[in-house]
C-alpha cells in the first residue's frame, strides 16, 4: 500500500515536471517564432555572427565594426571582451539601439577558473575529484558571470594519448571513461539549472578528435576508424551532450577528410540524430574561413558547407554575415537552415532569461563581491594541492621539516605571472602566489628560505621568442648563465636541502605550442646536474602543462614532485604538499614515456598479436622496441603519498554471472605508513574475446578514499552489463557474453586481478 502510494507521488511529480517542461518549451516556441517572424534575413544572419571584441585573441581580429554592426542586429554574441561596464555598455547598445533590441550572448574562454584560478585541467584532472572538479567550474562561473560573462568555451574533453601536442595541459589526459565523468561534472558547474544569475552557458569543445591530430602537431590532420572514435574518443563530448550542455564547438580538424566544422555526419548524424543534441554549434575561431586552405572552396562554398552541416554560429570570421544571403538567392542553402540556426541562438538566449532581462549578468556589485574572493581562493588552494602528483620520494626526502635552511631555487621559484598556467585570460596573472612567497607563507618563522633563480627557463631564443608571443615574459635574468649558476650554488651550499624549482614555462604549453622534445629544457638540467653533485638532497618540483621525459631525472633525482601549473594559488598549494600539511594523492591522468620515440603511449592499448611474455620487455619477432621498453615512465593513475597503501585480493559476490545481474568486486585496502592519506583505487575490466579486439584493460570506476594511518577499508565496485559495453563493428553498442578480467588497484600497471564468465 505505501509503495503503491509512494509510485503514484513519483508518477505524479514525474508527469507534472513533464508538462511543465513542455508548456515551457511551446512559451519558448511561441516566443521565438513571433520574434522571427519579424526578423530580416540580415537580422536572423547576424545572430549567428560572433565577432572577437579583441582584447585577448588566438589569430588575427577581422572586425574593428562591432559598434555598428550591432547597432544593425548583425552580431549575435560577442567575446574576449572583459569587464562588466564594458559589456553592460555594448549590451545596452543592442537592447536599446537596433531595431530589434535581440541581447547579445558574451562568451569567454573561462577554462581553469576566472579571476580565481585553478590548476590547468590536466592538473584538475589528477585530482580525479568529481565534486572539487564540478565546484572548480562553479566557482569559475559564479565570478565571470557576475563580471558580464553569459558563455564560456569550456570544457575542453579532448582526449589525446600525444604529450607532444601543447593542448594536452587543456583537456582531461588520455581517458575516455574518466574523460566523461569529468566532462559531465564540468557542465554542471557551470550550467546547473541556468534559473539563477551565476550560471552560465558551457560549450563542449572541440568536436571532435581534435586531440588526435597526427605527429602532436596542433591543427593537423586526423584520420581516424569510426570504431575508435565512438570507443575511445567520443565519450566525453557525448557525455557533455547528455549532461545537457548547451553548445558545442566545431574543432579545426578533418575527420574522414572533412573538416568537422563542415562535416555534416559528425555535427547532424552523430550530434544530433544520434545524440539527440538540442543545443548550438559554434565553430572555432575562423574555423570556417580555415576550410578555404583545407581546400574545400571559397569562402561562400564553406560557408554554405558549415551552415549546411550543421553549424549555427559563425566564431570571427564573417563568413556567415559575407556570403549567405547570396548562397540563399543562388539556391545553395535554404532559408529553412538559416532559419533553424537563428531558431536555436534564440532559444539559447531565451533559455539563459536575456529577454527578460538583457543585463541579468551585469550587476556592478556583484563584480565588487563576488570575484578573487578570500573564499574562492582558499578553494583554490585546496585543489590545486589535490591536483599534484608525487612521482618519487626516495629515503622520504618528503615531506620537509619546518626547521633549518631550504635553498629554493630555478626560474620558477620566483615566477608568479607562470603559475596559472596557459589558457588563463581572466587571470591578473602577477595575482597569484609563486612558490618562493607559499614556501615563506607555509614554512614560520624556525625555517630559512634561500633563493636564487640559477637559471632562465630556456637559453634557447626561438623557443622563448615563441613562449612570449602574448606578451607573457619568461623574466630573463641577464646574467651569463654561469653566473646565475655560481650564485645558485652558494645559496645551496649554506642549506639542508635544496628545492628545484623547474620544468616548462607556462606558454610552453597550450594552444599552438606543440612540442618535438619533451625534456627539461638544457640549461634547466644543467642546473640540476650540478644541485644533485653538491651532494645535498634534492626535491625536484616539476611545472608542467604536459607529460615531460624524465628518465634521467627518475633515475638521480630523489624527490619529484609534480605541480603541473596550479592557479592562483599555486605557491601557498605547493608549500602545503611540501611541508606535510597536505598529503598528496593525485594520480596522472596521462602516461609519461620514456622517450618521445614512445608517443602515443596509453594504458588501454590492445594486445597486438605478438604481444610480450609477462615481465619481458624484449622478445624478437613480438610487438615491441630494441632500444627501449614498451612501459612508459609513469603509468596512468600512478601517484604516490606520504603514507603507503596495501591492496588485498579481489574477492568476487560471484564468478559466474548471468543478463542483468550484478557483480560485486571488493578489496581491503589498509594505510600502512605513517601518515593520513587518500587513495584514488581503480577498477580496470578487460574482455577477453569479442567480435572485435578489446584494449588490455579499460577504467570502469574510481574511488577516492581517505584512510587514516593504520586504518584499513574494504572498498567494493558494482559492475553490470552496462560497463561491459562498446561499440562493435556495426557500431552497435552492446556486451558480448563472456571471460572477462576485473583488475582492481593502485594504477594502470599494479592491479589485483580476478576472472568472471557472464552469460547471455
Ligand atoms: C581555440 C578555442 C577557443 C577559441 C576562442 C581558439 O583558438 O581553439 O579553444 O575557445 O580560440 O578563444
Amino acid at each position: 500500500m505505501i509503495k503503491n502510494i509512494y509510485l503514484s507521488v513519483v508518477l505524479l511529480l514525474w508527469v507534472t515536471t513533464a508538462a511543465t517542461a513542455q508548456q515551457a518549451d511551446a512559451a519558448m516556441n511561441k516566443f521565438v517564432s513571433a520574434l522571427m517572424g519579424k526578423m530580416t534575413l540580415d537580422e536572423k544572419i547576424g545572430q549567428l555572427n560572433l565577432p572577437s571584441a579583441g582584447e585577448f585573441t588566438t589569430g588575427t581580429a577581422t572586425n574593428s565594426n562591432i559598434g555598428a554592426n550591432v547597432k544593425k542586429g548583425l552580431v549575435g554574441g560577442l567575446f574576449n571582451i572583459k569587464g562588466v561596464d564594458k559589456i553592460k555598455a555594448i549590451q545596452k547598445v543592442a537592447v536599446e539601439e537596433s531595431r530589434l533590441k535581440i541581447p547579445m550572448l558574451f562568451g569567454m574562454d573561462v577554462i581553469h577558473g576566472y579571476e580565481t584560478t585553478f590548476p590547468i585541467p590536466l592538473g584538475l584532472s589528477c585530482s580525479w575529484d568529481m565534486k572539487a572538479i564540478e565546484q572548480s567550474a562553479r566557482i569559475a562561473a559564479i565570478e565571470a558571470s557576475a563580471d558580464g560573462i553569459n558563455w564560456t568555451f569550456s570544457p575542453m574533453v579532448d582526449i589525446s594519448r600525444d604529450p607532444r601536442w601543447g593542448r594536452v595541459s587543456e583537456g582531461n589526459g588520455e581517458d575516455a571513461y574518466l574523460g566523461a565523468q569529468i566532462a559531465k561534472a564540468m557542465v554542471k558547474g557551470y550550467q546547473g539549472d541556468l534559473k539563477s544569475n551565476n550560471h552560465i552557458l558551457a560549450c563542449v569543445k572541440h568536436f571532435a578528435l581534435y586531440g588526435a591530430g597526427e605527429a602532436g602537431r596542433d591543427y593537423n590532420t586526423v584520420d581516424m576508424s569510426r570504431i575508435r572514435m565512438y570507443n575511445e574518443y567520443f565519450p566525453p563530448y557525448k557525455a557533455a551532450v547528455d549532461a545537457g550542455v548547451a553548445s558545442v564547438m566545431a574543432s579545426f580538424n578533418e575527420i574522414d577528410g572533412i573538416p568537422a566544422t563542415g562535416n555534416k555526419w559528425l555535427l547532424t548524424d552523430v550530434l544530433r540524430k544520434q545524440w539527440g543534441f538540442t543545443g548550438f554549434v559554434v565553430t572555432d575561431y575562423t574555423g570556417i574561413n580555415e576550410m578555404v586552405d583545407h581546400g574545400m572552396g571559397d569562402l561562400q562554398a564553406v560557408s554554405a558547407l558549415a551552415l549546411k552541416a550543421g553549424v549555427d554560429m559563425d566564431m570571427v570570421g564573417e563568413g556567415f554575415l559575407k556570403t549567405l544571403k547570396k548562397s540563399l538567392s543562388e539556391n545553395k542553402i535554404t532559408i529553412a537552415e538559416i532559419n533553424a540556426a537563428c531558431r536555436r541562438m534564440l532559444e539559447a538566449k531565451y533559455k539563459l532569461g536575456l529577454f527578460k532581462d538583457p543585463y541579468k549578468y551585469c550587476s556592478t556589485t556583484r563584480a565588487q563581491n563576488e570575484i578573487f574572493t578570500a573564499a574562492h581562493r582558499k578553494i583554490a588552494r585546496e585543489t590545486a594541492a589535490q591536483s599534484f602528483v608525487l612521482l618519487k620520494n626516495e629515503n622520504k626526502v618528503l615531506p620537509l621539516q619546518k626547521s633549518g635552511k631550504i635553498a629554493l631555487i630555478g626560474p620558477l621559484a620566483d615566477a608568479a605571472n607562470n603559475m596559472a598556467g596557459t589558457w588563463s585570460v581572466a587571470t591578473k596573472q602577477d595575482r597569484s602566489v609563486s612558490l618562493l612567497a607559499g614556501l615563506k607563507l607555509v614554512a614560520g618563522s624556525g625555517t630559512e628560505i634561500l633563493y636564487a633563480k640559477g637559471s632562465n627557463l630556456t637559453g634557447d631564443s626561438i623557443l622563448e621568442e615563441r613562449a612570449t608571443m602574448f606578451g607573457k615574459t619568461l623574466n630573463r635574468d641577464q646574467r651569463s648563465e654561469e653566473a646565475l649558476a655560481k650564485e645558485a650554488l652558494e645559496v645551496a651550499a649554506r642549506a639542508d636541502v635544496i628545492v628545484a624549482a623547474m620544468g616548462e614555462a607556462a606558454e610552453f604549453s597550450g594552444e599552438s605550442s606543440s612540442r618535438s622534445n619533451l625534456d627539461i629544457p638544457k640549461t634547466q638540467q644543467k642546473l640540476l646536474k650540478r644541485l644533485l653533485a653538491t651532494g645535498k638532497p634534492v626535491v625536484l618540483v616539476l611545472f608542467t602543462g604536459r607529460p615531460l621525459t624524465l628518465t634521467w631525472e627518475q633515475q638521480h633525482v630523489p624527490a619529484i614532485l609534480n605541480v603541473w601549473f596550479g592557479g592562483s594559488e599555486a605557491g601557498s598549494a605547493i608549500a602545503d604538499v611540501l611541508f606535510g600539511d597536505v598529503n598528496p594523492s593525485g594520480k596522472l591522468t596521462m602516461s609519461f614515456p620514456q622517450n618521445v620515440g614512445q608517443i602515443p603511449i596509453y594504458y588501454a592499448h590492445k594486445n597486438t598479436g605478438r604481444p610480450l611474455a609477462e615481465g619481458k620487455w624484449f622478445q624478437k619477432f613480438r610487438s615491441n622496441y630494441i632500444d627501449v621498453s614498451n612501459e612508459p615512465l609513469y603509468p596512468f593513475g600512478f601517484g604516490l603519498s606520504y603514507t603507503s597503501f596495501s591492496y588485498g585480493d579481489i574477492k568476487l559476490s560471484a564468478t559466474r554471472l548471468k543478463g542483468n545481474q550484478t557483480l560485486k568486486a571488493s578489496v581491503v585496502i589498509k594505510n600502512t605508513g605513517s601518515h593520513d592519506g587518500a587513495e584514488v583505487v581503480q577498477l580496470y575490466i578487460r574482455d577477453l574475446v569479442g567480435s572485435v579486439t578489446r584494449p588490455v584493460k579499460e577504467l570502469k570506476g574510481f574511488q577516492k578514499i581517505k584512510l587514516a594511518a593504520g586504518a584499513s577499508k574494504t572498498v567494493s565496485f558494482e559492475v553490470t552489463t552496462e560497463d561491459l559495453k562498446f561499440y562493435n563493428s556495426n557500431l552497435q553498442y552492446d556486451w558480448e557474453p563472456g571471460a572477462f578480467e576485473i583488475m582492481i588497484g593502485t594504477n594502470a600497471r599494479e592491479v589485483k586481478s580476478a576472472d568472471v564468465e557472464w552469460a547471455r
